[in-house]
């Protein structure tokens, strides 16, 4: 099976409803525009490679804007979800209230959330098994800090991030097709600054491998790489092996460059 390339856009908290909606007419309109444009629910393909844009807004635009997407291929993610079901946690979202407006991808373990919000990654791996019984594919990410980084700590860090999300997929009772991982190191989300693509391909191989051994259920997995994608980056890491698409964050706030990347890369 030859996957999809995936471009997600983060929102983050960026992007009113106005500025979302026109977003998202625009990557609408952009699909009609694509020649190759195939049937309706597939992503669009472009020179063989089939393209899957998923856009995940604020929780506020999730609706509005899987309305306006209803029958264009575009999906719509959501940025986290509650590791709970049902009950007393005023302010927290569930995954099922996701589906029901639409989302069928969420981002979650992002190290925003690790980061402001304390978010461990027993509380991701929770989180992980809450989307599956919704339906909802994870976008699961990892990355190391700077520090890590200059330690020669990544593959150590990935590898206890991912330990106690591995073992709740496999004993998930219900569980997708496909699951996607984001691979995103902390010194270069925002910052300009991009691994080269020699490190970026140790990494990659080192996380196809251990994520295809280690994850008895789902057999297609995809690997994102997100932190400092534009058109430029993206252009040159689109080359590295196993990177199956992108997590963009800055770059897709801006529909002209967001496009670029889906474009070129
Ligand atoms: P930037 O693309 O702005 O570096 O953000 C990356 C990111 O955090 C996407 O989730």
């Amino acid at each position: 099976m030859q996957k999809a390339r995936i471009y997600v856009a983060n929102w983050k908290m960026n992007m009113h409803l106005d500025s979302g909606l026109q977003f998202a007419n625009d990557c609408k309109a952009l699909m009609n525009d694509n020649e190759n444009t195939e049937k309706q629910g597939s992503p669009f393909s472009q020179n063989g490679a089939k393209k899957h844009i998923i856009l995940c807004p604020t929780f506020p635009a999730i609706y509005p804007i899987a309305q306006l997407l209803q029958n264009v291929p575009i999906s719509i993610g959501a940025q986290n979800c509650s590791e709970h079901e049902i009950g007393a946690y005023t302010g927290e979202v569930s995954a099922q209230s996701l589906s029901e407006i639409g989302c069928s991808y969420c981002i979650i373990g992002h190290s925003e959330r690790r980061k402001y919000f304390h978010e461990t990654n027993e509380v991701i791996a929770r989180k992980v098994v809450k989307l599956f019984a919704s339906t909802i594919n994870p976008i699961i990410c990892i990355g190391e800090t700077a520090q890590d980084h200059k330690d020669n700590k990544t593959l150590e860090v990935l590898e206890h991030q991912l330990n106690p999300i591995i073992k709740a997929i496999n004993e998930a009772e219900q569980f997708p097709e496909t699951v996607i991982f984001a691979y995103e190191p902390v010194w270069a989300i925002g910052t300009g600054k991009t691994p080269n693509n020699e490190t970026l391909h140790a990494t990659f191989n080192w996380l196809a491998a251990h994520l295809t051994r280690n994850i008895k259920n789902i057999k297609v997995i995809y690997l994102l790489y997100g932190g400092s994608v534009d058109e430029h980056t993206a252009l040159e890491m689109v080359k590295v092996q196993n990177i199956d698409g992108f997590l963009i964050g800055g770059a897709s706030l801006d529909f002209q460059k967001f496009k670029n990347i889906v474009s070129l890369a």
